[in-house]
This record gives C-alpha cells, sequence and structure tokens, in this order.
C-alpha cells in the first residue's frame, strides 16, 4: 500500500505523526491515562476538509529565503518569551498527552481514547516504567539515569552529552534509548531531554545517599516547581497566573489561598482534556523559529529542517559539534541583545506558521505533512467546540469577526492580513480552536517590540489543566508537600529556581 493510499494511522514508521507509539503495549501500567472534555455541554463546531486545509495553507507563511541576520530585529520575534520555553513547552507536551491512535479521516470520542501517557507531571517521557521494568535507561546502580556520547561547542558545558542510543548498524538510525521517542524529535528537545537526565544525576549526587524514589521525587518537584512558577507566567501571562494562583499575587502560601479553578473540574480521576492538547497547548507551533543558533561555535544558524543540508532535525546520533549553550535559550546572566550570543527569542504566538513546519519531513508526520492542517484536522475530528463558544462559555465576550485576521503579528503584515471569515463564511463566528487561541492572543499586538503571551481562553485553559492536573497528583509537590521549596543549593542568588537554574545544575552532573 503506498503512503497516500494507505490509512492515515498506518503511513508512517515516525513517532510524532499518525503512528506515534501504535505499537506500544496498552497492557503496560504507564497507560492509565484518558481524554475527556473540559466543556462537555458545548456543541462541536461544524467545519468541513476543505476550508481546514485553505485555513491550514493561509496560517503557513511564505518560505523565508534570507533569515534576518542576528544582529537585526526581526519583527516576528517575540519580546516576551525566550526560544527556550518553546521547547520547555513541548518536552512538557510529551510528559502529558500522546494520542498516537485518532484519526485525521474520521469523528473521534475523546472519551475512548487512551492516553499514552499519564496526564501528570512525573517525567515518564524521561524514566520510562522504572529502573526495574527498563533497566536500559539506567546505571547498573539502578540510580543514576545513562547518558549518552559527549558533545563539543559549548566551553562552558565540557561535561555536555547527548541522548543514550543503540548502535547504528548503517542501515538504521541510532534510535534513542528514553522513556519517549518523540524527545528525540529535534535537536534541542533531545538535548532537553539529555538535561533532564543530567538534573536527575545531579540530585543523587546532591542528596544523602538517597534511593531512586527519593531522587525521582525530588527531580519531579523541582521540575513541577519550574512548571508552577517559571513556564505558566511566561506563557500565559501574569494576570490570568495571578488569577488562577492568587497566593501569587498576596504572596501568601498555596495553602492560604488556594488555586482558582472554574473550567476543568474532573469528576473523578484526572484526564487529559482535548481543549488542552488539540486546541490551546498546540500554542508552541507558532512560537517555532525557522532557524537557531546552539552554540557559538557554529558558524551559522540551523535551520528546523531541510531537503538540501543540515539541519536540527532529530532521530539521529546528535552531531558532536552541536553541543547546546543553554544561555542562547534563556536568561542564564548579563546577555547582549544583539548579535550571536544575544537569547534568541521564540517567535510570536500568532495565527501564523513557520514555512517549514508546512512541509514536515516523512520521519515527523505525513499526509498531510503540513502541521497547521493537521492541528485543524484533528481539533474538528476530535469536535472541539468553536472558539467564541468556549469563550462564552468562560463569560469573556468572543473576539468580533473583523478582528480575526490570519497572519504574523508584525506592523508590515497588519494591515493586509485576511480576515478568517473571508477564507470561508464558515468561519463566521466559528472559528477553530487551535486558530482562535492564537488569534486571540495576537489581539495583544501593538508594535514589534509588543511582548506577547496567550490570552484569556488560551491561558486559562492552559493554566487551569496544568494546575488542575498538579492538584488532582496524589504525589504532586501540590499535594504532598504545598510548602515545598526548591534546594538551596539550586537557588538563584536572587533566591529563585527557574528552568535557568536547572539547567545550570544539570550542567554540573
Ligand atoms: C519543534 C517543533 C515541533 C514539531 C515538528 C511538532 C510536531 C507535531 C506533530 C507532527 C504533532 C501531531 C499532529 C497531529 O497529527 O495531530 C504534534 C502534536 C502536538 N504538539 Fe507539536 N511539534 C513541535 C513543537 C511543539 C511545541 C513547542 C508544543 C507546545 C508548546 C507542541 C504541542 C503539541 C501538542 C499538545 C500536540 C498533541 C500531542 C498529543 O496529544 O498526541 N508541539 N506536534
Amino acid at each position: 500500500m503506498s503512503p497516500a493510499t494507505a490509512p492515515l494511522s498506518h503511513t508512517m514508521p515516525g513517532h510524532h505523526g499518525a503512528v506515534r507509539g501504535a505499537d506500544l503495549n496498552r497492557r503496560s501500567s504507564s497507560f492509565e491515562g484518558r481524554f475527556g472534555r473540559m466543556f462537555r455541554t458545548l456543541p462541536a463546531a461544524e467545519f468541513d476538509e476543505k476550508i481546514l486545509l485553505k485555513l491550514g495553507q493561509a496560517m503557513t507563511s511564505a518560505p523565508d529565503d534570507k533569515p534576518t541576520p542576528e544582529t537585526e530585529v526581526d519583527d516576528e520575534e517575540n519580546t516576551g518569551i525566550s526560544a527556550g520555553y518553546t521547547y520547555l513547552g513541548q518536552f512538557i507536551d510529551h510528559d502529558l498527552t500522546f494520542d498516537p491512535a485518532s484519526s485525521l479521516e474520521r469523528q473521534n470520542d475523546p472519551d475512548a481514547l487512551v492516553d499514552f501517557r499519564t496526564p501528570r507531571f512525573d517525567l515518564d517521557s524521561v524514566y520510562g516504567r522504572g529502573p526495574d521494568d527498563q533497566p536500559y535507561l539506567y546505571r547498573t546502580d539502578g540510580l543514576h539515569m545513562l547518558l549518552g556520547a559527549a558533545l563539543k561547542g559549548n566551553d562552558n558545558d565540557p561535561n555536555a552529552r547527548g541522548l543514550p542510543r543503540n548502535k547504528s548498524d548503517g542501515t538504521e538510525p541510532a534510535r534513542a534509548l528514553i522513556g519517549d521517542p518523540r524527545n528525540d524529535e529535534n535537536v534541542i528537545v533531545s538535548q532537553l531531554q539529555a538535561a533532564m537526565l543530567r538534573f536527575h544525576n545531579r540530585v543523587v549526587d546532591t542528596l544523602d545517599s538517597p534511593t531512586f524514589e527519593e531522587a525521582q521525587r525530588m527531580v519531579r518537584w523541582h521540575y513541577q516547581w519550574v512548571v508552577l512558577y517559571d513556564f505558566l507566567p511566561t506563557i500565559i501571562g501574569k494576570d490570568t497566573w495571578h488569577a488562577i494562583l492568587p497566593h501569587t499575587l498576596k504572596g501568601t502560601t498555596v495553602l492560604q489561598d488556594p488555586p482558582q479553578i472554574k473550567f476543568y473540574q474532573p469528576q473523578k480521576d484526572a484526564f487529559m482534556p482535548v481543549e488542552f492538547s488539540v486546541g490551546a497547548y498546540r500554542f508552541g507551533h507558532s512560537m517555532v523559529r525557522p532557524e537557531y543558533r546552539l552554540n557559538l561555535k557554529m558558524k551559522d544558524r540551523l535551520p528546523i529542517f531541510s531537503t538540501t543540508g543540515d539541519s536540527l532535525v532529530g532521530f539521529r546520533q546528535t552531531p558532536d559539534n552541536l553541543a547546546i549553550d543553554w544561555s542562547l535559550f534563556f536568561t542564564m546572566g548579563p546577555a547582549s541583545k544583539s548579535g550571536p550570543n544575544r537569547v534568541q527569542p521564540a517567535y510570536k504566538p500568532d495565527t501564523s506558521v513557520v514555512n517549514p513546519l508546512g512541509n514536515l519531513p516523512p520521519s515527523v508526520a505525513a499526509n498531510p505533512a503540513s502541521l497547521p492542517q493537521r492541528n485543524l484536522l484533528r481539533g474538528w475530528r476530535m469536535g472541539l467546540p468553536s472558539g467564541q463558544a468556549v469563550a462564552a462559555a468562560m463569560g469573556i465576550t468572543p473576539i468580533d469577526d473583523d478582528s480575526l485576521r490570519v497572519g504574523k503579528a508584525t506592523e508590515a503584515d497588519k494591515k493586509t492580513n485576511p480576515k478568517l471569515k473571508d477564507i470561508s463564511p464558515l468561519f463566521e463566528e466559528n472559528a477553530p480552536l487551535w486558530y482562535y487561541v492564537l488569534a486571540e492572543a495576537q489581539q495583544q499586538f501593538v508594535k514589534d517590540e509588543t511582548p506577547i503571551h496567550l490570552g484569556e481562553v488560551g491561558g486559562r485553559i492552559v493554566g487551569e489543566v496544568m494546575v488542575g492536573l498538579l492538584l488532582a497528583d496524589s504525589h504532586s509537590f501540590l499535594r504532598q508537600n504545598p510548602l515545598f521549596k526548591p534546594l538551596d543549593a539550586f537557588k538563584s542568588s536572587g533566591g529563585d529556581f527557574k528552568m535557568a537554574d536547572l539547567l545550570k545544575q544539570a550542567m554540573k552532573a
């Protein structure tokens, strides 16, 4: 059967598209998650395939033959969010949700779908099923994680290591030996995964003779802390963050001022809402840049994908000169504003996705190979309500049709971006949720320098689900030790513990 005629779920041997994990054993103890709906009573938004493909096309920017040099201001960059958060976002996604089973060709019932990741911040993508069940992820002491080959290029990280891999026989790729194959999808997320392995080892070496479970718990809690107090305010904005977590505004504790969750209310067990996994949380696709500098030794930045030359594509032995200098991705100290050693900003969360994501390599997904089209089709097939319906259900005035535009949030494009309703009248007061969440973020745009984060609808979905999942997890620090604080030895001089501080510790391992 040719890929073009095969049912979508059997076309690719890949990971992040149709068949990701389709060969995995459902009876395994880690497959306890499930999908569900946050807004059960809202009707599914009606579209047709043709107009969604057209919108996906319109959301894909034109190929950029001449990327803006690092010494000049790129108007697609977001002054509010640095590029590391895009990949931290992808890493978190892989920890929480994995749907290798739904189809783009028919309607799917979320209640009948299995989430192949536990919807918990438990780093199952790092630990797999633990040292007893998957010993090949661990050193023989059963305490430390195995690391991969040495990587060069960052003098500040002489111990840099990639992911552990099996040996390539020359015909097969050197597959990463990790808890979630998707964390080898690109060279950046794969090194973030490697950094988490090193952070685990650092915790093992810092604690006093810990058991594996003690070290794992400490790692998870530090990671959860980063999600709650660094990732969330960065992505959803301080206002929504304070509204969901009032103790962060009042300077009290989470026990004195508990989280305010209005819409994510699991009746029994926690579940992964499709409004999050198929709608709001795919915001990150619009923050991906077309090319990145990984370290200062690289002559030039590398594109995320390329059909003609080197790129940052994953699922292979990481080239040994590509050690990531994390200070080019997160603020880790004083940095210059421009030039190769600046902190690279993420692209803006807007209704435009960079061109290479409109044509994914076959190792990532195919049929369609366009990520925006896949997102829109998946949302429709999963029966998501429209963005306007979700806004109204939240008591928020929906954005009017004249303000819903398609394209980049830049001064240059603002005036010519078409209206959504001009792509098809079917979109009148009926916007796909993923599009809407991005369009909502885009409403903040005033000038190219304006920082942009998710708006109220997107921010509420992302914030409530993340906090809700932490509260529902009887092993999270919010449940087991709500007054937990990161280890003093790991905090920055200002007393914070952010992703940048986690990475600094990882580099000591
Ligand atoms: C770096 C480049 C990235 C690529 C190439 C990529 C690619 C993909 C692909 C092919 C899918 C499956 C689409 C489908 O068939 O429905 C997917 C799903 C998804 N992506 Fe990404 N992605 C990237 C980054 C991100 C980021 C930065 C985020 C969030 C911050 C994100 C969030 C998600 C989510 C939530 C899903 C659904 C996961 C599931 O439930 O199975 N992705 N991505």
